[in-house]
């Protein structure tokens, strides 16, 4: 059970519906259930891995819980400075002391920096808009963030155009971590990047954690990422957690048919974050047409006529392992090995 001052951030019943309009007139005819009914609590301090296949609404979810965009339904409480937060509610002032305690980090290193900015002003920028630091005092700050994510304090006035993908992944790292947040989300943060830039990116990211006591939501369609990174996995399928647990037993005692599907396409023989995407047979659904009952039964080879008719609810199996499945307690799927820590490949260039 996890105690009260040990949470973070809760999440209950979070929606996000996209209308999927028609016509002249743009009469909405339906929606997009990119995220739905989503909940889920994480611990200070933690870093929850969320994966599953393209368009399941990783990154739907992820900027509904930075704010970035308005959730249609649910609650996100942020516990921060001895007062909860409501997220979904935030007045002007309560909007500042948000983004000071919660903050992202893009997948694209390259189109998530304003290129007439310089690093100076780029990195500065969050200060200046929540009226944390201005003039000497920002450069200061600044300065500070540019060494711990490993720039060069010479390089303040150059541009983004100068630095290289790794590089600029540093810039968005320190842009995010300026404000000396609790919590940062981290969508797809090595997807664009050279594999030996990927494994110092992920290291740069777990020694800032330690030194500064942060908490991870760490986005990525690459099993082999998050396993590597996570304490707890979240599997998503079609805008739903299916399954949530620590990550050791989630990979190698999978309870959800889609994760066990996951895994099986993860490389066995070495951790390579190499493979990218992981690729799964069938189709995913139309997120504005789902299926009825379980959405995972027309790709699910353990369906049964009530995963047809009846949609299974997210469920506890044990107090860390949550799950969406009617008959999770006697199918015997296939995990994968998890020794005590996984290696990141060519972590030498650390
Ligand atoms: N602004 C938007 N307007 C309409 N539909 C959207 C919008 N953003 C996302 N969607 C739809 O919501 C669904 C989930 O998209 P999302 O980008 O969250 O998926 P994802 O899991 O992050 O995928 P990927 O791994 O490709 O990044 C998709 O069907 C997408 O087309
Ligand atoms: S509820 Fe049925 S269709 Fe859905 S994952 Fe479980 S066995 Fe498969
Ligand atoms: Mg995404």
């Amino acid at each position: 059970m996890v105690q009260a001052n040990d949470t973070l951030l809760e999440v209950q019943g979070l929606k996000k519906y996209f209308p999927i309009q028609q016509g002249f007139l743009r009469k909405t005819v339906g929606y997009i259930k990119a995220v739905d009914d989503v909940n889920l609590t994480i611990k200070k301090g933690e870093t929850l891995g969320v994966v599953g296949e393209s368009g399941c609404g990783k990154t739907t979810m992820g900027r509904c819980l930075i704010r970035l965009y308005e959730p249609t339904d649910g609650k996100i409480l942020l516990h921060v400075e001895n007062q909860t937060i409501s997220v979904t509610e935030l007045n002007r002032q309560e909007m500042h002391l948000f983004r000071r305690n919660a903050q992202i980090i893009f997948q694209d290193p390259y189109s998530s920096l304003n290129p007439r900015m310089n690093l100076l002003e780029t990195i500065g920028e969050p200060l200046l808009v929540n009226g944390i630091a201005r003039g000497r005092d920002l450069e200061e700050r600044v300065k500070e963030v540019v060494t711990q994510v490993g720039l060069r304090v010479e390089h303040l006035r150059r541009f983004p155009h100068s630095f290289s993908g790794g590089q600029r992944q540093r810039i968005g790292i320190a842009r995010a971590l300026v404000v000396h947040p609790k919590l940062i989300v981290a969508d797809e943060p090595v997807s664009a990047l050279d594999v030996s830039i990927q494994a110092q990116i992920l290291n740069l990211l777990e020694d800032l954690q330690a030194k500064f006591n942060l908490t991870y939501i760490f986005i990525s369609h690459n099993m082999a990422v998050v396993r590597y990174i996570s304490d707890r996995i979240a599997v998503m399928y079609a805008g739903k957690l299916v399954e949530l647990g620590t990550k050791h037993e989630l990979l190698s005692h999978p309870k959800h048919p889609y994760t066990e599907l996951l895994l099986a396409a993860v490389p066995r023989t070495v951790d390579r974050l190499r493979g990218q995407r992981t690729v799964t047979p069938g189709e995913p659904p139309d997120l504005g047409n789902l299926p009825k009952g379980c959405v995972f039964h027309p790709r699910c080879k353990y369906a049964r006529d009530i995963c047809k008719v009846e949609e299974p609810k997210l469920r506890a199996l044990r107090p860390d392992c949550h799950v969406s499945c009617h008959f999770a307690e006697e199918l015997d799927l296939q995990g994968i090995d998890t020794p005590a820590r996984v290696s990141v490949p060519m972590a030498g260039v650390r």
